[in-house]
This record gives structure tokens, C-alpha cells and sequence, in this order.
């Protein structure tokens, strides 16, 4: 009879029985007559026990010259083990090296310079901390494309190829394009998603973005995936409700399913319990009052920085939700709001524990003229956003949206230091490498 192959997370099921199992081996440890191979398949991490008096001589001094990251095909039997965090372990009857790495490892458990790990990346993917970051990650972006799915939108998939500036001509990646002349690599799908709501109703999409920006910090990437959503007749007050289900959603879900992981990286569960809808609200000028009560140089007009957001955000549990900024300090295509026409009906989502923004958002201008002048004001190109115009000509509606930054989610959700390690091969200022 041949014997099924099992994976890490199903070993379980199959106590006492024999399997084949197909993995690496990542680390190992031998005495004189037993060796402890630790395994790992990408669906999680278990341990396996070759013993000499089972394969024989040979094969067990083969396993004692095993280096780390040596890819192997095992069969074996597995038994219940009440130390492991699995509940089970390997009994290995026999083993296949399909690939002995000609030289060491180049990353062990030793602490790494992350320059070092970054050129390593393609390595380093399959360290235990990687792996569970990812895994995370990945339920996140279920969760999210669930979100849309139950509450019945549509995915539209938005170019990345533009000749139309999405959100500020300060960071565009420029390319030419045939003949046409000058295109931008997408800041953002909104205006796209703008065109596609006024087709379906609730639209969504989730893509890699650009930006230029030459900012170094924990928080910010070249290329970065965003997921939005575009609802038509939805106002300010309906798209900030959105957000926080959605957000309540993902924290929920990741919770359900990725629990094990976050344990994993050591996050702070109980943290992650507490976010759920409603969140707090203030407005920019409520949040420049206690900023400036608290010793910070602001004025009424400058754009919140990084250390304002992370103090604001401090006071709170949950995301803040800061409504309400000055129109100067945002982009283009914003609402003014009808009771102050210098503040648009926009909001920042800022995460808690100094995340800081995972969500930018608005109400969009609807009205043709005040959206002409706005262009204007902004020195962007009117040809360019003819198709954009039209929208507020043939049954133009009030609508609204948002984007979220997914690796500043993964960021905050599992609790890393910085946002490289939130994406697989981070693009950064320094960095294209591999
Ligand atoms: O606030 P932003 O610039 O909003 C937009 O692009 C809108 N057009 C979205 C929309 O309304 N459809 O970016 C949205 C989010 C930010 O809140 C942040 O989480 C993330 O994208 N983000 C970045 N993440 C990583 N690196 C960068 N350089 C980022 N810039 C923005």
C-alpha cells in the first residue's frame, strides 16, 4: 500500500500511522545514536527522530552530515508528543536528501545585521518569524477580500499604468509610453474606482501601488499594496462607518484563524480584542487643540506629521478616526464640507500603538465646476482628467471612499518595527534587491 502524503498541520489526524512527509530540514541536533531533525513543510514546524538502530549505519551517518536547509522526503511514523506545540513528532523509517546544500547555511539563529537580511531576503523567507509575519499577512488579505465579497461588491482591477496623477505630482514614478508620451506607475486606483462605482454601486480593489517618496522611515515603501473601496451615494458619515467594519472585520478573522501565529511573533492578543466598531472620532482641529495643549509647535493648516499621529493616537485603545482637514492640506478630489468650506469631508485612520495612518479616505467632489477650480489650484492637467470631468457630467452622484495601506496593517496587527518586513521583497529607497 503507498503511503499518503501528509502535511505539518495534519499530522495530528494521523497518530500512529505511517506517512510520507516532503520538507527541509532547518536545524539539527545528534548524539552518538539518535538525531533530532527539525522540520518544516510551509505549513508549520515539526520534529523529527532518526534513531541508528533503526536506518542502519549508513543512512544514519548521512543524516548526521545533514546542514541546515537540506530538502528531504520522509517516511515515517507519527507519534503523539506531549512536549511539541503540534502534539506530534516523526518517527523517520526512512529519509531521501533530495538536495544537501553544498555549504552552510547562510542564515542561522544567531543575530543578523538586517542589511545582511534584506540582501538575504529570498532566504530568509523561511526563518520561523518570516513565516508566521506571511501567514498573517495572508489572512488579512483573505479577510479583507471576504469583507467586500459579504457585503456585496465588486472587484474591479484598476491599471497601474496612469497618464492621470491620483493623489500629488510630488512622487510619481514616470515612465514613456510608446508615443503617447509621459505615464505615472498608479499612487492609487481611486479615480478608476470612481469611474466603476457609478457602474456597480460598491466597488473595490486591492494592488501594488507607487510612490517615489523619499522618505526613509519604518512606515514607508516604494511599492506598497493598497486595498480600496468606492461606494456611490455613500456620504463621509457612511464611509467612516465602513472602514471601521472593515477593520473590525480583518482583526476578527485574524483572530479566528491566524491565532497561532501571532502567538508565534509574541503580539499582544489582548490587544487586538479590543478593536471593534464604533472607534474614537475627533476632528484636525480638535486634534490640533490637544496637540497644542500637550507643548507640540503646530498651527491650524499644517498637515499632521508622524509624531503628532503617534501622540494622538496613544490616547486610545482602538484606531482614531481624524475627520475634517484643511483642504490645503489634502488632495485634489476631496468634499469641501458644506458648513466650513476650508476643512473637506476626509479622514485619516490612524492605527493604535504608534502605527500610525492605515487609512486614507473622503467624500469626493461631485459638482463639475468645483472640481475644475480644484485641478486649477492643484496645477495638474486638465486633458489629462477630460474622462474624470465626465463622470461629473453624466449623472454625477455624491460618493466616497478609502485606501487602506496592507502593510501597514500587517505591521500594526502583528506588531513589527518596521513595514519591510510586512510585504515579501520590500522596495525601499536603498533597496531592489532580490
Ligand atoms: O492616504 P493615501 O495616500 O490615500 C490614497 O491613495 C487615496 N487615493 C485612497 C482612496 O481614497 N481610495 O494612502 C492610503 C493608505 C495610507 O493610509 C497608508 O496606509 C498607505 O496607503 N500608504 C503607504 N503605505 C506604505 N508606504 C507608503 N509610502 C504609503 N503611502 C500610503
Amino acid at each position: 500500500m503507498s503511503l499518503s502524503w501528509i502535511y505539518t498541520k495534519d499530522l495530528k489526524n494521523f497518530i500512529g500511522q505511517k506517512i510520507i512527509y516532503k520538507g527541509w530540514v532547518w536545524n539539527k541536533r545528534s548524539s552518538g545514536k539518535i538525531a533530532f531533525l527539525q522540520l518544516r513543510d510551509g505549513t508549520g514546524f515539526v520534529q523529527g527522530i532518526a534513531e541508528k538502530s533503526t536506518l542502519g549505519e549508513d543512512v544514519f551517518s548521512d543524516i548526521k552530515k545533514i546542514r541546515n536547509e537540506s530538502s528531504v522526503i520522509i517516511e515515517g511514523e507519527v507519534q503523539k508528543d506531549d512536549r511539541s506545540p503540534i502534539g506530534v513528532e516523526i518517527i523517520v523509517k526512512k529519509i531521501d536528501i533530495l538536495n544537501q546544500p553544498e555549504e552552510d547555511y547562510p542564515i542561522s539563529n544567531k543575530e543578523h545585521g538586517i542589511d545582511f537580511l534584506m540582501e538575504n531576503r529570498h532566504l530568509w523567507l523561511r526563518s520561523r518569524r518570516q513565516f508566521h509575519i506571511l501567514a498573517v499577512r495572508n489572512e488579512i488579505i483573505k479577510a479583507v477580500r471576504e469583507f467586500y465579497y459579504n457585503n456585496n461588491f465588486t472587484l474591479i482591477d484598476t491599471p497601474i499604468f496612469t497618464g492621470s496623477i491620483g493623489e500629488s505630482a510630488g512622487n510619481t514614478f514616470d515612465i514613456e509610453y510608446f508615443d503617447y508620451g509621459k505615464v505615472y506607475l498608479a499612487q492609487t486606483g481611486q479615480l478608476y474606482l470612481e469611474a466603476a462605482c457609478m457602474a456597480h454601486g460598491k466597488v473595490f480593489n486591492l494592488g501594488p501601488t507607487f510612490r517615489a517618496e523619499k522618505s526613509k522611515t519604518r512606515r514607508h515603501l516604494i511599492e506598497f499594496w493598497m486595498n480600496e473601496a468606492e461606494v456611490a451615494y455613500y456620504t463621509h458619515e457612511d464611509n467612516m462607518n465602513l472602514q471601521e467594519n472593515l477593520i473590525s472585520y480583518i482583526i476578527e478573522k485574524v483572530l479566528e484563524r491566524a491565532k497561532e501565529h501571532l502567538i508565534a511573533l509574541d503580539r499582544d492578543i489582548s490587544k487586538l480584542e479590543k478593536i471593534k466598531a464604533p472607534f474614537p472620532r475627533m476632528t484636525y482641529t480638535q486634534a490640533v487643540e490637544v496637540l497644542q495643549k500637550k507643548g507640540y509647535s503646530i498651527e491650524w493648516g499644517d498637515d499632521l506629521g508622524a509624531e503628532h499621529e503617534t501622540e494622538l493616537a496613544s490616547q486610545y485603545e482602538k484606531p482614531l478616526i481624524v475627520e475634517k482637514y484643511p483642504k490645503n492640506a489634502k488632495a485634489f478630489y476631496m468634499q469641501p464640507d458644506p458648513e466650513n468650506p476650508e476643512v473637506v469631508l476626509c479622514d485619516d485612520m490612524l492605527a493604535p500603538e504608534g502605527y500610525g495612518e492605515i487609512i486614507g479616505a473622503s467624500e469626493r467632489i461631485w459638482e463639475k465646476e468645483i472640481l475644475l477650480k480644484r485641478l486649477e489650484e492643484s496645477k495638474l492637467p486638465k486633458e489629462e482628467y477630460e474622462w474624470y470631468l465626465d463622470l461629473r457630467k453624466f449623472g454625477s452622484v455624491p460618493h466616497s471612499g478609502f485606501g487602506l495601506g496592507i502593510e501597514r496593517t500587517v505591521a500594526w496587527i502583528c506588531g513589527l518595527n518596521h513595514i519591510r518586513e510586512a510585504i515579501p521583497f520590500a522596495r525601499t529607497l536603498y533597496r531592489v534587491y532580490p
